[in-house]
């Protein structure tokens, strides 16, 4: 059975294509459209997939779209007609939104595939979120919490999965909580006030949280009621986000925590509003942190469960899910390559897979690279054309030409194979460069990610040396399997890994097992005996503002306009030719 799941139109729309039980490919359209978080629908993504696979619209036996748009739609509608007449303004931005794109959503794919509407299906949005955190998951039982800003009404929800014996599977959502109560949106309130992008940059909060202490707890509790069980409620008139599209907090909100930030001013954690904004950060995150604790350990207990899967975007938040892992009892805990919405294209096509047709359980290879593969040969030709030094060097030869490059101190552009499903960059597409010096992190954020210096970059290290560097608790390197985890550097190693190393101590570590990505596990090794510390930093390969690159095209034109030193796609190894950038 051939099952496409579509993602699209609120934020990083992707397509994902499950045949016979198994992901065969699965794609964030900017990474095609070079549009960071495209949100449009994802025709790119759709085409390459059904190209990767060989499969023409017709040979489709299901096309899965990832939330109910008329459930969606009916919240939007009450919302606006609740706040009536205030929110008059942005009312009919949301009605024209979701008559044009959302509600219709069987009609667009119909067209836009030539699919008959009767194969048409759509899973409730958390239904997606958990599918994509359950199935992926080498686990057969679990418990499983989805978290994000919103989708149909649901913002969060708690259940559990099980891959039975006889081949069937079960998914059941227990509980959840309805907008405009949502961790998530408390959380990009918080990003918003603070001077960022919402849906984009909430990572940069939980970077800026590391600055601050959480002083403003109790002007928190004031914004959020919570109870011991992890439930909680949003005090309405504290956030605007319900009957607005274009402001996310209150007057009232700013009475509380003060003039908010403006988007182009810089962050000076030793001033006094730097410090005010840091401790914003630190303070929203400690009640994120604590409530979902206090959910899953609720969860733990009622369940029984040893095995917790984590969806939604919430899950990209690695502090939170490393307080997860160490305080709500569950042993283990998995979060997919991909537990935002893009993940849900292939959330819900597992879903329809598993839960509607009922097809029998499958084992899912537990890596995340599920995009375009890399053309070394189009490296090699474009680099030649633009007159660089172009090398095709064996796999021995080219590991340790790399790590020689790595231990002088160079910047590689690192590209091998097919990309990753999922925002984090784990070794497929990504920026690698020794983690030792303060300087490296800094010219990082100056010449290739020209970003705000207080966001740290990310370390990998082969699996079994984690605990060397790192302190994992039991369970921890399943988390940093894909970067899910922010765990301490060990004391005596911070000024050794001053690159990677956060200001509170932390990092947020990739563990890497030699199957996932023999290569970059080789390269490791070969650093390992130049340096005596097989750590490598590792960042997205990407320049800020654009989406991580896919293509070796990409990977180029971004080698040539920054400060990348050696560029490797296959065997091929380009490096700037000396003498000359232009
Ligand atoms: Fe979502």
């Amino acid at each position: 059975m051939k099952i496409l799941g579509i993602s699209a139109h609120y934020h990083d729309s992707a397509a994902a294509l499950v045949v016979d039980g198994l992901p065969v490919c699965a794609v964030q359209e900017e990474r095609l459209s070079r549009r960071k978080h495209d949100a449009g629908f994802p025709l790119s993504a759709i085409e390459w997939c059904l190209d990767h696979a060989g499969l023409q619209p017709d040979d489709l036996d299901a096309v899965v779209f990832y939330e109910r748009s008329m459930l969606k739609f009916e919240r939007i509608l009450t919302c606006a007609l609740r706040a009536f007449p205030r929110s008059w303004s942005s009312f009919p931005h949301a009605i024209k939104n979701s008559l044009g794109e959302k509600v219709w959503v069987r009609g667009i794919i119909s067209s836009q595939l030539g699919v008959p509407r009767k194969k048409i299906l759509c899973t409730a949005h958390h239904a997606s979120h958990a599918a994509a955190a359950f199935l992926t998951a080498p686990t057969r039982r679990a418990a499983i919490i989805t978290a994000d800003g919103v989708g149909e009404w649901a913002t969060l929800t708690v259940g559990h999965g099980e891959r039975k014996a006889d081949g069937s599977t079960d998914i059941t959502l227990l509980r959840e909580i309805r907008f405009p109560h949502s961790l998530g949106m408390l959380y990009s309130t918080f990003t918003a006030f603070l001077g960022f992008n919402v849906n984009e940059d909430e990572y940069k909060v939980m970077g800026l949280a590391g600055y601050g202490q959480p002083t403003m707890m109790d002007q928190i509790g004031q914004v959020i009621r919570r109870t011991p069980d992890g439930a909680f409620a949003l005090v309405p008139d504290y956030f605007e986000f319900q009957t607005t599209a274009g402001r996310s907090y209150s007057a009232k909100f700013v009475e509380l925590f003060g003039p908010p930030r403006k988007p182009f001013d810089p962050i000076d954690p030793d001033t006094s509003d730097g410090r005010r904004f840091a401790d914003c950060a630190a303070s929203v995150q400690r009640v994120l942190e604590d409530t979902l604790v206090d959910l899953a350990r609720t969860l733990h207990a009622e369940t029984g469960l040893t095995d917790l899967c984590l969806g939604g975007g919430v899950a990209l938040n690695g502090l939170a899910n490393a307080r997860i892992l160490a305080e709500s009892g569950f042993e283990r805990v998995f979060v997919p390559s991909a537990p935002g919405d893009a993940g849900c294209a292939l959330g819900a096509a597992l879903y329809a897979d598993r839960l509607y047709f009922k097809n029998p359980d499958r084992e899912i290879p537990d890596h995340p690279f599920w995009g375009p593969a890399v053309d070394a040969k189009e490296l090699a030709r474009v680099a030649s054309e633009d007159s660089q030094s172009v090398e095709e060097l064996d796999e021995p030869a080219l590991i340790d030409r790399i790590a020689d490059e790595l231990a002088a101190g160079k910047i590689v552009g690192w590209m091998d194979g097919a990309s990753e499903f999922g925002p984090r960059a784990l070794g497929h597409r990504s920026i690698l460069a020794a983690p030792h010096a303060r300087e490296m992190r800094d010219r990082l954020n100056r010449d290739i990610k020209y970003r705000e210096d207080f966001r740290p970059f990310a370390p990998v290290t082969p699996i079994e040396t984690a605990d060397r560097y790192f302190e994992l608790p039991p369970g921890g390197a399943r988390l940093a399997r894909f970067m899910s985890g922010v765990f301490p550097v060990r004391p005596e190693w911070r000024s050794k890994l001053a690159a990677i190393t956060h200001v509170d101590g932390t990092a947020r570590l990739q563990a890497l097992e030699r199957p996932m990505a023999p290569r970059l596990y080789a390269l490791l090794e070969a650093y390992g005996r130049r340096s005596g510390v097989p750590v490598l930093l590792n960042t997205s390969f990407n320049v800020a503002g654009e989406p991580i690159v896919n293509r070796a095209l990409e990977g180029y034109s971004t080698f040539r306009r920054c400060g990348i030193d050696a560029l490797v796609a296959g065997q091929v190894v380009v490096t700037k030719r000396q003498g000359g950038q232009a």
